[in-house]
């Protein structure tokens, strides 16, 4: 396993679109690899494979609890929308409030390929939806309702 860099705004890879997965194979194993180590080390919560430069739609997050690798993710449902407070790795230092569902659902596939639909709530529904926008090259700030500035508890970053 190896550290990627990952890439901040202004990049404009992180403002293109992923394409599908089509390779289910040790070198998509290998880049899912490195990605869990590079979220260690930055301690976050999620990270798309835009990130590392990969345009690809497939992302990984870990709320704590449960670990997801979503390849291919599509968003089936959502509900319950709120303002919750969000960072991104891609987007250092800033921290603001973002609508997203307290529930969604999601489908994907996992590393070999094999579909399956999660329900996810609370912090986890918030991360897939946030890396989900990454795949369509949207960072979190665009969509912003109020920024937040107090250095106490900052939210985490995907
Ligand atoms: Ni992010």
């Amino acid at each position: 396993m190896a550290l990627r860099t990952i890439l901040t705004k202004g990049d404009e890879i992180l403002a293109k679109k992923c394409k599908p997965v089509t390779k289910f194979d040790k070198r998509l194993h290998d880049i899912l690899d490195d990605m869990w180590e590079t979220m260690a080390e930055a301690n976050g919560v999620g990270l798309a494979g835009p990130q590392i430069g990969i345009l690809k739609r497939m992302f990984i997050a870990d709320d704590g609890e449960t670990q997801l690798e979503c390849i291919n993710p599509e968003i089936i449902s959502t509900e319950d929308e709120y303002e919750a407070l969000e960072g991104c790795l891609s987007v250092p230092g800033v921290h603001g409030y973002v609508l997203r569902p307290r529930k969604t659902v999601i489908k994907a596939q996992n590393r070999d390929g094999e579909e399956y639909t999660f329900e996810a709530e609370g912090l986890m529904a918030q991360c897939l939806c946030h890396e989900n926008d990454h795949l369509d090259g949207h960072l979190f700030d665009s969509k912003i309702v109020r920024y937040y500035e107090e250095e106490e508890e900052e939210g985490e970053e995907e």
